[in-house]
């Protein structure tokens, strides 16, 4: 699919599908400035359909106008923004999607997007046109890989966001942003609904190697020999339990000035959580496949800031693993000695994920990084806590939190903050070890965050509970590919 930005005169434009803007003032829809420049050469058709009551005018309405006569415009898709004054981010992705659904409905090969007739919100152009690209992207994603099925191209090849001419370079840069984004979100979804027997530890480092042919971006992959050297007891000893090796995966990508501290994002690569010797119950296990999405949202990132070629430093780290019952797996009052030297029991082998992600933690010390965050289909109880609208975000540092929070609300992949307290952290007391690897009933998402923190100590760090946001459940089930769009503005705003 092909994205691209253009201007040109919209009433005369020759199009398979023009989309444009239509308000509500809360009683009846509205026409916005280039609905309303297609109908002065349409006979007033689009004012006399909406004074009819054809469309709401309400957010995700819309209305398909076929052959309008007087404009070259084959078909005039009218879609819904709400009330002009109150539009966002969030009604012009949602018309963006409706565009796409319609566009794909109707067989055509080329759209054409006028909805950035005003501002929507406070967002310039660039933003705007970044939006758009994503949502549509989103909402065009299919997942064929194992279908057996042939893989039919689908008929939808370009899209072309059309703005006033003063405008044409910012909406050129908001498209290029828009399809790296676009390009990360699709990589982590593809990886996060491979199947577990496809996509183990050893899979995900081959993919990160393949990256440094198309991207500037340097793979590095740790084997477990390589760990036991580092001591990186307490990964390692998820992994004994499981026939597929572990993988410790490194991927830099260095746009920034040599030697400017880098970001560095550790993503848990759970490639399968059956539990381990604290089995889970079958029920819906299979999606713990999903387990991996924290790491797939690290590749996703990474395959994004280096497409847009982004001017900083970041570095991407997966610890893999699975986590499987077997005669060698952990077991319950089991104590191993971490790379950070603590030692941890592990009461639950199911608390797998912070096992692998402390180690990975203290080896990326060594980055000296400006900032950290780690992100994790940790607990299930940030998705008790948040359900599946936001991410949970825990941090040793307000400024950090603060600029995560923000990239949530502008990127609309929205994050919310819960804490990290020491009244939380004593919950994690072992009679045996320095730290137990659970903290009894009761906030197990901010227990888990505060068993990181332990970890994390000598940096800048945030970490992102995304076990309620980073797949689907049910008839649409799937990878969403969140927080690609969160990190990747996180990135982008500290590029400046
Ligand atoms: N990967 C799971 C968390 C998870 C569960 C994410 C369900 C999404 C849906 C994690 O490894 C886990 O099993 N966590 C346990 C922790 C508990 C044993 C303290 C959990 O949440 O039940
Ligand atoms: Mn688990
Ligand atoms: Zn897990």
């Amino acid at each position: 699919m092909d994205y691209l930005a253009k201007s040109n005169k919209i009433d005369t434009l020759a199009s398979r599908l023009l989309v444009v803007a239509v308000y509500t003032d809360g009683k009846k829809a509205t026409l916005g400035n280039n609905a309303a420049l297609l109908d002065a050469r349409a006979n007033r058709r689009l004012r006399t359909l909406v004074a009819r009551g054809d469309i709401s005018g309400e957010p995700g309405s819309t209305l398909l106008v076929h052959d309008p006569a007087g404009i070259r415009a084959e078909r005039v898709l009218l879609v819904g923004m709400g009330k002009a004054a109150e539009t966002g981010a969030r009604e012009l992705r949602q018309a963006a999607e409706a565009a796409a659904g319609a566009a794909r409905a109707a067989n055509v090969r080329s759209l054409d997007i006028a909805l950035m007739d005003r501002r929507h919100g406070r967002m310039n152009t660039r933003r705007m046109a970044r939006h758009v690209v994503e949502a549509m992207d989103a909402v065009l994603y299919r997942y064929t890989e194992t279908l057996s099925g042939k893989k039919k191209a689908p008929a939808l090849k370009s899209a072309a966001i059309v703005v006033d001419r003063a405008e044409l370079n910012a909406a050129r840069r908001g498209v290029r942003e828009g399809v790296a984004t676009a390009h990360g979100v699709t990589l982590a979804r593809e990886l996060g609904n491979l199947p577990g027997n496809i996509c183990t530890p050893s899979y995900l480092a081959r993919r990160a190697r393949a990256m440094q042919k198309t991207l500037p971006v340097k793979t590095r992959v740790l084997n477990e020999a390589d760990m036991q050297k580092l001591k990186m007891g307490s990964l390692l000893s998820v992994s004994r339990g499981s026939r597929e090796p572990a993988r410790l995966i490194i991927m830099e990508y260095g746009g920034g000035k040599r030697g400017d501290a880098p970001v560095v994002l550790v993503g848990k690569g759970l490639t399968f959580d059956a539990g381990g010797i604290s089995i889970k119950p079958a029920g819906a296990m299979d999606e713990m496949k999903f387990d991996m999405c924290g790491g797939a949202s690290v590749f996703g990132t990474l395959h994004a800031a280096a497409e847009m070629e982004l001017p900083l430093n970041v570095v991407g780290v997966v610890p893999s693993s699975e986590n499987l019952p077997d005669g060698a797996a952990n077991k319950p009052g089991d104590i191993v000695t971490s790379m950070a030297g603590k030692t941890i029991e592990i009461l639950n082998t199911d608390a797998e994920g912070r096992l692998i992600l402390c180690d990975a933690l203290t080896y990326i010390a060594r980055y000296k990084p400006a900032a950290v965050v780690d992100i994790a289909t940790l607990t299930g109880a940030c998705i008790i806590a948040l359900g599946s609208h936001a991410s949970g975000l825990f941090s040793n540092d307000d400024k950090l939190a603060g600029e995560l929070l923000a990239a949530g609300e502008s990127s609309g992949d929205r994050v919310w903050r819960l804490p990290v307290w020491d009244d939380y952290t004593r919950q994690l007391k072992s009679n045996f070890a320095d730290l137990a690897n659970i903290g009894g009933k009761g906030a197990g998402a901010v227990t888990a965050a505060c068993f990181l923190k332990e970890f994390a100590s000598d940096y800048s760090w945030a970490h992102l509970d995304i076990a309620g946001t980073a797949w689907k459940s049910g008839g649409e089930k799937g990878s969403t590919g969140r927080p690609v769009p969160l990190l990747v503005e996180f990135l982008l705003q500290r590029a400046g």
